[in-house]
């Protein structure tokens, strides 16, 4: 089979188009033919070995794919081929609360992932794709999409009528919104790009600020709303943090998942998140039963990721360079069978 490796942290630079054996399915293994994958702000750091002694080489990189089943192994009774699918972003978190064991299997990082035209995964790592999505836009599901469902849905548990806070536009950010407003809340949502606020509205955001022409953006959110906002989903990290206080009530919850806006300023208003009772709670995907739920809402809703753009296999490094841009909006996408 045709795949992409790295051997070392070299950046994109080192991505090399490869031919490996086709793996085969042991028992209780699948065999999927990759249709297509999606990149995430992550895999920009992985390929420059962002993901410390836990990443291996060489890699396969890239962690969300979606594609049919090829074949099944011995003692598989859920899936047979034919059967389209989505793989989990960890292999080895199925369901319940995390762990450092059900965390290790995260998939191109400390595994390898799915820029390759065949992948066996664990039987229990597999989700059927929602009937009205195409392979596309079932790629994009596994990490930017799981990790809003945990952040909004599960963290969050937000109800029609609450307020939320998305930051930019980008795939975590944009499925945020989207399961925001399936919840019935109120969506304010934030970008650097006033075009790309205006295709916010579009999708359904109830208010929107530029958060570089209004640098005290967090301010602006409080006086859009009552007493501030239940949630804030917070991608920026600490560089974005005292904004993201300031736009939160009191008692109301930040999901820190993270680091687009780099270092952290002069002093962290961490006082006022005291003052405020408020609850700042990391968020790391989700497991298979996470992303089972999310499917099953997403189908229930005919809820459709958003994606920018879509590449061809051999123009992967192109792909890595427009999500390096920050042009996108939404999910850049990779066609790979
Ligand atoms: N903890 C987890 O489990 C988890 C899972 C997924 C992702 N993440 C993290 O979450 C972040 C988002 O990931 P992603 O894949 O959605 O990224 P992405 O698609 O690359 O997001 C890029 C967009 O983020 C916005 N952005 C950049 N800097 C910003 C800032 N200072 N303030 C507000 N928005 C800013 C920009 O939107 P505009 O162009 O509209 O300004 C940019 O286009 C990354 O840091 C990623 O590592 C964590």
């Amino acid at each position: 089979m045709k795949c992409f490796e790295l051997q070392g942290p070299d950046g994109v630079e080192g991505l090399r188009l490869v031919d490996r054996p086709t793996p085969k399915p042991g028992p209780g293994q699948v065999l999927v033919r990759i249709k297509a994958a999606t990149l995430n702000y992550r895999d920009l750091l992985t390929v420059k070995g962002g993901y410390g002694s836990r990443q291996k080489f060489p890699l396969i990189p890239v962690s969300d794919g979606a594609g049919l089943v090829e074949a099944a192994g011995a003692g598989v009774r859920e899936f047979v081929p034919g059967d389209r699918v989505i793989g989990s972003f960890f292999e080895t978190w199925i369901g319940g609360e995390p762990s450092a064991a059900k965390m290790q299997g995260a998939l191109g990082g400390a595994v390898d992932g799915v820029l390759a035209e065949y992948r066996v995964f664990p039987s229990q790592a597999l989700v059927r794709t929602p009937d009205h999505l195409t392979d596309v836009e079932a790629a994009a599901l596994p990490c930017a999409a799981l990790t809003a469902w945990s952040a909004v849905i599960k963290l969050g548990g937000v109800k029609a009528g609450q307020a939320i806070l998305t930051q930019g536009t980008g795939g975590v950010s944009i499925f945020a919104l989207q399961f925001a407003k399936m919840c019935g809340a109120r969506v304010i949502a934030t970008s650097s790009s006033d075009a790309k606020l205006e295709r916010l509205i579009s999708l359904g955001a109830d208010a929107t600020i530029n958060y570089t022409t209004t640098p005290d953006w967090g301010k602006k959110a409080r006086e859009l709303t009552r007493q501030g906002v239940d949630l804030v989903v917070e991608v920026g990290g600490v560089g974005t943090l005292n904004e993201s206080i300031r736009a939160t009530r009191i008692g109301g919850i930040i999901a820190f998942i993270g680091v687009l806006a780099g270092a952290p300023p002069a002093e962290l208003r961490l006082p006022l998140l005291v003052l405020q009772q408020q609850r700042l709670q990391g968020i790391t995907v989700g497991s298979v039963e996470d992303l089972q739920a999310m499917c099953d809402a997403i189908d229930l809703n005919k809820m459709r990721p958003v994606i920018d753009r879509t590449f061809p296999f051999d123009q992967v490094s192109a792909a890595f360079a427009h999500m390096a841009s920050g042009a996108h909006f939404g999910k850049v996408a990779i066609a790979v069978g």
